[in-house]
């Protein structure tokens, strides 16, 4: 039997976007890969909305709507982790060889080459390949929803409806 195509998924997924799920419906759609690991990044520098619990649940409670992600969750081709470090040494403790990353718009472009050259450098067998993001979600971030979201904006359809329900309920007790 062959080696299985891992591939890690990693971000902050604070929280998971309609984008989100879209690469990941697409990625395991393409056939490159056996299995996808999302991998959610615990940051303690970083000061985020969801714990890391909250954005695992969200995103096993999205695929739900989601039949091709449903369907892979429980055939095991798709998994839900955290790690916290370096993304390579993650990824070489799952035997990944690739790393998939979203891509909207040429902002994007310049961090996320740096991020994979040096990730190729640090680990030379994992590859980071992108997936182009759809245009209508070309705008789509988990940070603008946050904002929007807490200024009073209308986020629906950005992030998925479950999501949409848990940021209302985080806007809430904010009082804002
Ligand atoms: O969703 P994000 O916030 O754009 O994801 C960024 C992420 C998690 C991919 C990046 O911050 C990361 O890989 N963090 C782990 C630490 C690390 O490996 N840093 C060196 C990257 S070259």
């Amino acid at each position: 039997m062959s080696t299985p195509r891992t591939a890690v998924y990693p971000g902050s997924f604070d929280p998971p976007t309609v984008g989100h799920l879209d690469i990941l419906a697409r990625a395991l759609h393409s056939t490159a890969f056996d299995n996808i690991v999302i991998a959610i990044v615990r940051n303690p520098n970083k000061k985020s909305l969801f714990t890391i619990d909250e954005r695992a649940a969200m995103l096993r409670e999205a695929f739900e709507a989601n039949p091709a992600l449903h369907d892979a969750l429980n055939a095991g081709r798709l998994q839900i982790d955290a790690f916290e470090g370096l993304l390579v040494s993650y990824a070489k403790a799952q035997r990944a060889t690739a790393i998939i990353r979203g891509l909207r718009a040429v902002s994007d472009y310049e961090y996320e080459l740096q991020m994979a050259h040096m990730n190729r450098r640090l680990f030379p067998g994992a590859e980071t390949l992108f997936f182009m993001a759809r245009d209508e979600y070309s705008y789509v971030s988990s940070r603008l929803t946050k904002e929007v979201a807490f200024m009073g904006g209308d986020v629906r359809g950005l992030v998925p409806e479950n999501v949409y329900a848990a940021l209302m309920a985080k806007v809430r007790d904010a009082g804002v």
